[in-house]
């Protein structure tokens, strides 16, 4: 497994007839073997025609999706689950991205049972983690990451752990051009590690083994000094990852 992962969530934007010139212009600028992982994770709308793109070109681009139901099927209107995601290609699930968890209401215990869903289907969680200003202005980013952590992996054997990602985004960074300063970023990343570490029974190498990316106004400018921290193991690419001329660069400098 690279040690780098790039991710790249496109929110929703790019309609299934946008997505493939988008990812068309990417593969040409990105080289077909990485020592570093991508992956992509458009809307449930555009998951087919990339998937298409991606299986053409035999390429190491991965896809991901950005949410999942804990239900394999049933009458949940709207919901859309892991093995639907799985039959399509989908590797990696993004999971407890601040966006829901703010504007949509999303709860721990429903980012906790997609959690295990994903697991028990054999994909990888991107578990997202983070505070707000207002709980960073008040001393609480430990007590918020310590939370969401221990709710969001409540059931979830050290063992599994190993399929596991976390995603360090801070909601004061997300879409504001003010991304954390690396040393920020490493402080929580560390936070981090040593929760997950005392989650107990990691896999072999444990905690250390854990890849936590970043995420929030990572850029071509800034994810050099970003991954020159070894506490931070990628990104978690918002609105650069829609510009393929510049998630590109971003994909190429982390390699
Ligand atoms: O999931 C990644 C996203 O929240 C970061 O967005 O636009 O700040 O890179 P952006």
């Amino acid at each position: 497994m690279a040690r780098n992962l790039i991710v790249g969530n496109w929110k929703m934007n790019r309609t299934a007839s946008e997505a493939p010139s988008l990812v068309t212009r990417l593969l040409e600028l990105v080289p077909a073997q990485l020592p570093v992982e991508v992956v992509l994770a458009p809307p449930f709308t555009s998951i087919p025609a990339v998937a298409q793109l991606l299986a053409a070109a035999n390429h190491r681009l991965s896809l991901g999706a950005q949410n999942a139901f804990w239900e394999d099927r049933g009458a949940y209107t709207g919901e859309v689950s892991v093995p639907m995601l799985a039959d399509l290609g989908c590797r990696y699930v993004i999971l407890g991205h601040s966006e829901r968890r703010h504007l949509l209401g999303e709860q721990d215990e429903a980012v906790n049972k997609k959690v295990k869903a994903v697991l028990r289907h054999g994909l990888f969680p991107i578990l997202c983690v983070g505070e707000t200003l207002a709980e960073r202005q008040h001393g609480q980013t430990e007590a918020v990451i310590r939370r969401q952590l221990d709710a969001g992996l409540d059931g979830v054997a050290g063992q599994e752990l190993k399929n596991l990602t976390i995603a360090y985004e801070p909601v004061w960074a997300i879409g504001t051009g003010q991304a954390a300063s690396v040393e920020q970023a490493a402080e929580v990343h560390r936070q981090i590690r040593s929760v997950i570490g005392a989650i107990g029974g990691m896999a072999a190498g444990g905690a250390e083994a854990l890849r936590i990316l970043y995420g929030g106004s990572v850029t071509a400018h800034n994810i050099g000094d970003l991954l020159s921290s070894r506490e931070i193991d990628g990104a978690l690419v918002g609105g650069a990852c829609l510009d393929p001329e510049v998630f590109a660069k971003i994909i190429n400098i982390a390699a």
